[in-house]
């Protein structure tokens, strides 16, 4: 169980982020939450008034993380666990093919993760050096909410895919300079989860799961230390298989995920 923690928390405002941040407040832990909406936390501020810390920012903006940062270190002088959920998604429509599309899904989904740990690692670490000796439970650690669309390409997700491989390769390899720092790194790739992310989807999301269990998920991977947890496994098993499968994914499947095009270039 994750308790007594002192926890800052990503994209705390809505779907996966709101239910994670009510269980870890419910467990007893410390949270500093944060989103760009200022007046999100307020309800949730009033039950939890010791543990809640609401910290407006905009991940993808230096001069708010600049601000934060300040503000954060004014909070507290260490972190048990940084969760970075902050997350958007936007899909391509070819023909339109913006440039903007993919700086605003990278800022947020790559940059935005990198401008908070920018911010968490010097905590962390110091919270990992004062209980070097101690038991895996009290090491520090990073959680990063990845998806499972980087298991395979998907049409339409060329901006936020990429943006999520690109957050895959990125904490593999902090894991493996972070070791020498006793902080351990989890990262999370959960498939269709029903959150204000996926509302405006039309079209069907197979496996799809509540955000209530996908912060569950969260929650247990984080328990366990574990490097990568994939869920639900009805929908990361088929994909992973799929995957092993080779060029069966281009040639039959993902055509049939196609959209018609509306006109020629
Ligand atoms: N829903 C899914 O099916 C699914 C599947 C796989 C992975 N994920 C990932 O799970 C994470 C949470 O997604 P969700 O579905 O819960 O989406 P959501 O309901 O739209 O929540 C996104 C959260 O991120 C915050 N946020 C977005 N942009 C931000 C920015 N620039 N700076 C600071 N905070 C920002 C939002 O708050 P403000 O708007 O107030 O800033 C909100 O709290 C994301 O990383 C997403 O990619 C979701």
């Amino acid at each position: 169980m994750i308790t007594g923690k002192i926890i800052w928390l990503t994209g705390a405002s809505s779907g996966i982020g709101r239910d994670l941040l009510v269980k870890l407040l419910r467990a007893g832990n410390q949270v500093i939450a944060s989103a760009r909406s200022a007046d999100a936390f307020t309800e949730i501020k009033a039950e939890f008034p010791h543990l809640l810390t609401p910290l407006t920012c905009d991940v993808g903006s230096s001069e708010s993380m600049a601000t934060a940062k300040a503000k954060l270190q004014s909070i507290t002088d260490s972190l048990d666990m940084v969760i970075l959920n902050a997350g958007c998604c936007e899909y391509v429509d070819l023909p339109a093919f913006e440039p903007q599309l993919f700086e605003r899904v990278f800022a947020t989904n790559f940059q935005g993760v990198v401008n908070c740990l920018a911010i968490a690692l010097p905590l962390l670490r110091a919270n990992s050096r004062s209980k070097a000796q101690a038991n895996v439970q009290s090491r520090a650690q990073v959680v990063a909410v990845s998806s499972l669309s980087t298991v395979l390409p998907f049409p339409r997700a060329e901006a936020y895919g990429a943006s999520k491989a690109a957050l895959d390769y990125f904490i593999a390899t902090l894991r493996l300079d972070l070791k020498a720092f006793n902080v351990d790194v989890t990262l999370v790739q959960p498939g269709f989860v029903a959150t204000p992310l996926t509302e405006k989807n039309d079209f069907p999301m197979p496996g799809l799961i509540s955000s209530e269990r996908a912060a569950d998920e969260i929650i247990w991977a984080s328990e366990k230390r574990k490097k990568l947890h994939r869920f639900p496994r009805r929908l990361a098993w088929p994909l992973l298989l799929l995957r092993s499968l080779g060029p069966v994914w281009e040639r039959w499947v993902a055509p049939a995920l196609i959209r018609k095009p509306p006109t020629l270039y």
